[in-house]
């Protein structure tokens, strides 16, 4: 075991996301001290924060959107970019996809990914590497709540839009979320704490970049 499965390990709890009651996750038990003791301990070894150890309300969506029509992912080759706890990339193995890549540019979440995938029993490739930009060779991309920083919705809109393949993005209403060029599939309430998001019930969605 590493450092890191070992930090995961200690500082979360086995837990099912509430859309998402199949897939059980290392999630934190609560928000605040894990984020703080990220911050105090690690900020020195310039380590984010550890969205890793929760189920986001877009990831939440877009994995119960996938579970329940799993004829979008099944036979495909699928990108899930920006995988934290790997919650949609499992949901899409477990849909049946040929092969699921979860990439994260944290190594806490690499290794949190490769426990939740062992827990859920499903296989995953993982990888640190940060693809946004990079040649795509995927059948599908699914991007869960990622559109919270304006430079990273920036890179990733420019990244996707002349890309061929169908993109599915699960997003509650994030501030940088593309307001056009977009085609809503599915809406979902997601149950959330008021530590990480400002509201208990985040209407969310799932979208489809729309294609020309
Ligand atoms: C808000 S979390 C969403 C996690 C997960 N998709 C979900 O919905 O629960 C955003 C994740 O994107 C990752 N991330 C940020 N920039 C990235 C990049 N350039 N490539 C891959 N992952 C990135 C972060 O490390 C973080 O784990």
């Amino acid at each position: 075991m590493t450092d890191k499965d070992a930090f995961v390990l200690a500082n979360t709890v086995a837990v099912a996301p509430p859309l998402v009651p199949e897939i059980t996750l290392r999630l934190a038990a609560e928000v605040v001290p894990l984020w703080q003791k990220t911050e105090e301990e690690l900020a020195e070894l310039g380590v984010p924060p550890p969205y890793w150890a929760f189920a986001w309300a877009g990831g939440q969506a877009l994995a119960r959107y996938i579970l329940d029509c799993p004829e979008i992912a099944a036979g495909k080759q699928v990108l899930d970019i920006g995988s934290g706890s790997g919650l949609v990339a499992i949901a899409a193995a477990r849909a049946g996809a040929t092969s699921v890549l979860a990439a994260d540019i944290d190594a806490f979440a690499l290794a949190a990914i490769a426990i939740n995938a062992r827990t859920n029993d499903v296989r995953l490739d993982i990888t640190g590497a940060d693809l946004i930009g990079g040649p795509a060779g995927f059948d599908l991309i699914l991007v869960g709540d990622l559109f919270y920083e304006r430079p990273l919705a920036a890179r990733l809109l420019a990244w996707l839009t002349p890309l061929s393949m169908p993109v599915l993005m699960g997003d509650p209403g994030r501030s940088y979320f593309p307001k056009a060029g977009v085609e809503k599939r599915a809406g979902y309430k997601v149950q959330t704490t008021r530590d990480l998001e400002d509201r208990e019930i985040c209407d969310t969605g799932v979208y489809a970049l729309a294609r020309d």
